[in-house]
Parts: structure tokens; sequence; C-alpha cells
């Protein structure tokens, strides 16, 4: 048994993930990441965080920035992560996070940063922007993660690459340092692991979309749902199928099944002799039902400042405990004096 467990977590597994404050949330954070959050909380112990530091690599308004950060919160609870359950916090609060970070930095190769296929993106789109921060963004990730020595990261698949490297940085390290780190298991959703958008279906669903139809928000009203949905680019076929080059078939198929629970068999079997009219209809409508609790108590929560300063603060203490005593270890075992 590793140090790093407390009593109550003793026999359970460790999670953690994080997600940006940037913008509102999308379906496609929803559906690859928070929803697998929220039915993992029980049988583990978990941890997640608003990834705030992650956030300034590109520009954000001081203001903005803010909103977004208790948004967020307030977003996490509402798709149903109990804080009695799983401790929610924000990145910046522990400090641990930065500390590692630079640690982990002189472990990690240019080169491995310079094949970051999110870095390079990021990079063509802020072209007048690309800072240190944006380079070594995996290397905070990795100190995100490897702070609490998690067995599972539940994540979209875009995260993959940036999680492999997180792994071979903790090997390479607990190779010359003695087993500092667990390695870490990507948690990959079989269905929705990648999103894409409603307008342009070979890219995936991102917020920094500027077209409004391309992506679905998680606080989005009902009627606006219905007409992006109605809106979303299929193809020219008519038979509602997964099959190469329906790109935007097989993705409002994905999105179906991860709320239906049906299989895509299945969903082809429900509309057969039916047209694509009546079928994003029904994705619509699905999506529609299942964000509305959720933007419900969202509405609600986004008020009640005081509730989740009271969240995100015993959350931070819960966290820091098990931080610190990471990179205390790796610390000593680095040869710095504590
Ligand atoms: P972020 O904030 O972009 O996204 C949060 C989570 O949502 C998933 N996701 C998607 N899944 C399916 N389809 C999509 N279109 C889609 N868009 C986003 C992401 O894969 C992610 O799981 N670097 C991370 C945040 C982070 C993190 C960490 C994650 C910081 N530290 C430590 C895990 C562990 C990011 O930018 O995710």
């Amino acid at each position: 048994m590793n140090d790093i467990t407390n009593n109550t977590a003793e026999i359970k597994k460790r999670v953690l993930s994080a997600v940006q404050p940037s913008g509102m949330l999308t379906l496609g954070n929803y559906l690859g990441a928070l929803k697998n959050w929220v039915s993992m909380q029980d049988e583990y112990d978990c941890f997640y965080a608003v990834a705030d530091l992650h956030a300034i690599t590109v520009r954000q308004k001081p203001a903005d920035l803010r909103a977004q950060i208790y948004s967020t919160c307030a977003l996490l609870l509402s798709v149903g992560l109990d804080p009695q359950k799983s401790t929610l916090f924000i990145q910046s609060h522990v400090g641990a996070h930065t500390k590692l970070s630079w640690v982990l930095g002189c472990y990690t190769q240019f080169g491995e940063l310079s094949r970051m296929t999110q870095f390079k993106d990021k990079s063509a789109k802020h072209a007048d922007n690309i800072n240190l921060g944006l380079f070594a963004y995996p290397t905070l990730m990795a100190a995100d993660i490897l702070l609490y020595q998690p067995d599972y990261v539940p994540v979209g698949s875009d995260q993959k690459q940036h999680l492999e490297l997180c792994r071979d940085i903790a090997d390479r390290m607990n190779n010359l340092y003695d087993n500092l780190f667990k390695i870490p298991e990507p948690f990959i959703p079989k269905i929705a692991a990648r999103v894409m958008s409603l307008q342009d279906p070979t890219k995936k669903m991102s917020k920094s979309d500027e077209n409004i139809n391309a992506w679905v928000a998680i606080v989005d009203k009902p009627d606006d749902i219905m007409r992006k949905f109605k809106r979303a680019v299929t193809d020219s076929d008519t038979k509602v199928c997964i099959g190469e080059g329906k790109d935007g078939i097989n993705n409002l198929i994905g999105i179906y099944s991860a709320i239906t629970g049906k299989t895509a068999e299945q969903i082809e079997a429900e509309f057969e002799g039916k047209g694509y009219g009546d079928f994003k209809k029904a994705v619509g409508e699905a999506v529609v039902e299942e964000l509305r609790p959720i933007r419900e108590t969202y509405e609600k929560l986004i008020k009640d400042k005081s509730y989740l300063e009271e969240v995100y603060k015993s959350g931070a203490q819960k966290a820091e405990y098990v931080a610190s005593r990471t990179v205390n270890k790796v610390m000593k075992k680095l040869g710095f004096v504590l």
C-alpha cells in the first residue's frame, strides 16, 4: 500500500481529472469527461480540479476568468458531483502543482513537448502569443495528475497524448529515484470520447469555436439546443447508420448512444425508414432532457457564491494534504533539504 492513502480511502482506488475554466463547458466536456467523473465517484476516491492555471496559457480578461472559475465550480456540482464523495478544488489553491511542475519540467525534453499536437494547434491559433506556459502546459498537467498518485484519469481522447507523456515522465523519474509515482491509466469512454463539431464534424466540438452553432453548452436553453441539432451538418445520404464519409451522422449516433445507452445497432433499427430530420430532432430532444436538470441546478448554484466557496475551500484542504505529501517525498528523494 503506498503512503498517500488516508483512512477513508484505503480500500478505494484513486481517480484524478481536471477541466479548464475557459468559457462555457460543452456537451463534449460532459459526455467525454464529466458524465464519467460522476459515475466513478461511488467506487473511487475522486479528486476533480478546475484547472485555472492552465487557462492563462492563452490571454484571459481577469473579470471573465474569475466568472468562469465560479461557473465551472457550479457546473461540476450541477452535473452531479457530490462534495461529500469527491474532492472538488481549484488548481491554483494547491501550491504543490506549480512546484512539482517545475521539477517535472527538468525531466521533460524539448523534443517531447514540441511534438504535442495541442501545442502545435494552439500555437498556430495564437501565433502572437506562443509563450513558455503554452509549451510547458503538459508538465503542469503531469504534476496535476502525479501529485495525487491516481490509478485512473478519466478524459476524452484529445488528452491521450498528454497522458502518455505524463506516464513517460513518471516512468523516467521512477527509474532514477525509485518509485516516486504511481503510473496512471487513462480512462477514455468507448462512446463519445471525441464529440465532434455540429458544423464541421471532422473537427472536435470545442468551446473556443467561433461558430455558436458548432457546439452545445451544457447550460444552453432547450430552444438553442434544438436549433443547433436541426442545423447539424450531415451528408447527402438518407439512411441513419454508421458509415465512412458520414462523420456528421456518426457523431450524432455517438451522442444519442452516450445519452440513451442504446447501441449503434439499436439506433439504426429505431430510425429504419425515417429521415435525418427525425433523427436530428430525436437527438436534440434527448440532449435537452439530459441537460435540463443540470441547467436548472446550475442557475440556482451560480447565485450561491458562499456555498461554492465552502466547497472549493474544503476541497483545497483535502487536496493539499495529499499533494504536499507527494511533493515533499519527491523533493527529499531528489536531494533537496526540507
Ligand atoms: P479541457 O478543459 O479541454 O476538457 C476537459 C475534459 O473534457 C474532454 N473533452 C472532450 N471529450 C469529448 N469530446 C470533446 N469534444 C471534448 N472536449 C473536451 C477533455 O478530453 C477533458 O477530459 N488539459 C486538460 C485539463 C487538465 C487535465 C489535468 C485533465 C488539466 N490538468 C489533469 C486531466 C488530468 C484540458 O484542457 O481539458
